[in-house]
């Protein structure tokens, strides 16, 4: 009998815990070893620690993706869409493999899914935030009003939704092209969340699936797939040079 739909669609996402000031161990192990583009990209940013966590990041994902396909971490080609969006372009790894990446204060992440688009985002909880200017932004008036008690929003509250959104546009590959009131959710305190609105270029919204994750006090994150089923989400936490020993 053919197999029906998986009843839930496995997620991978891996965060890895940087030190700031970094170790610059990170861009030895990087250079030479990514793409011409992402080597390019790498050399236009100014900021040490911004150089830093972007080759943390290029190099976890590529360790994530080898925990999935039989490739050598080195050995993952990747590209990336005029929008910005990177993507897999290695042949033979049917099914497809998506990812999406992300990086913050302290801390560098990807997720990664088959066959799906997959949106990941993460943040700082420690940014200094100016909350309620940004919640006007970057919030519909409906996701506002939920916010609890009479206060100024907490930056916690805030970022589980803005990194919700940003995870559903990064999976769309549109990232802040789209508006971010376009979106309209509700992420509760952890775990799946309720998409009410998305834009035209979603396609059709029962599609979408999403959560916030919070396996850190320090941060918060969010991922987002076109799944089409419930989300099962693996999370793991490393360390930068975990990631480093992993990069053959
Ligand atoms: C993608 C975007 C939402 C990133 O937000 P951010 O919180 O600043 O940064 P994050 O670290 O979370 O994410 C950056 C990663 O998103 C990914 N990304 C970039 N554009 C993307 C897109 N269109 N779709 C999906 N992912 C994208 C990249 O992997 C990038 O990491 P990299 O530079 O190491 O490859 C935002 O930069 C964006 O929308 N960029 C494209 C449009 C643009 O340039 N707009 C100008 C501002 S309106």
């Amino acid at each position: 009998m053919p197999a029906g739909p998986p009843s839930t669609r496995p997620v991978d996402v891996w965060l890895a815990r940087i030190r700031e000031p970094c170790d610059p161990a990170v861009l030895g192990a990087a250079r030479g070893r990514l793409e011409m583009w992402e080597e390019e990209r790498l050399g236009r940013l100014r900021r040490t620690e911004d150089q830093i966590r972007f080759a943390a990041a290029h190099v976890l994902v590529r360790v994530l993706l080898s925990t999935l396909r039989p490739v050598r971490a080195t050995g993952w080609r990747l590209a990336e869409t005029p929008e910005g969006k990177p993507f897999v372009s290695s042949p033979g790894t049917d099914p497809a493999l998506h990812f999406s990446l992300s990086h913050t204060a302290g801390l560098v992440g990807c997720a990664a899914a088959a066959s799906v688009p997959v949106g990941f985002d993460v943040e700082a909880l420690e940014r200094r935030l100016r909350v309620e200017g940004l919640a006007r932004h970057a919030l519909t008036p409906t996701e506002i009003a939920t916010r609890p008690g009479d206060g100024p929003p907490s930056a916690r509250w805030f970022l589980r939704h803005w990194t919700l959104k940003e995870a559903l546009l990064k999976a769309v590959g549109l990232g802040l092209r789209v508006s971010l009131r376009s979106v309209e959710v509700s992420p509760g305190a952890g775990g799946p969340a309720t998409i009410h609105h998305l834009p035209e270029a979603f396609g059709d919204p029962g599609d979408w699936r999403a959560h916030t994750l919070e396996p850190l006090d320090t941060h918060v994150a969010a991922v987002a797939a076109r799944a089409g089923t419930p989300l099962d989400v693996r999370w793991r936490v490393l360390e930068v040079d975990e990631v480093l020993e992993a990069f053959v």
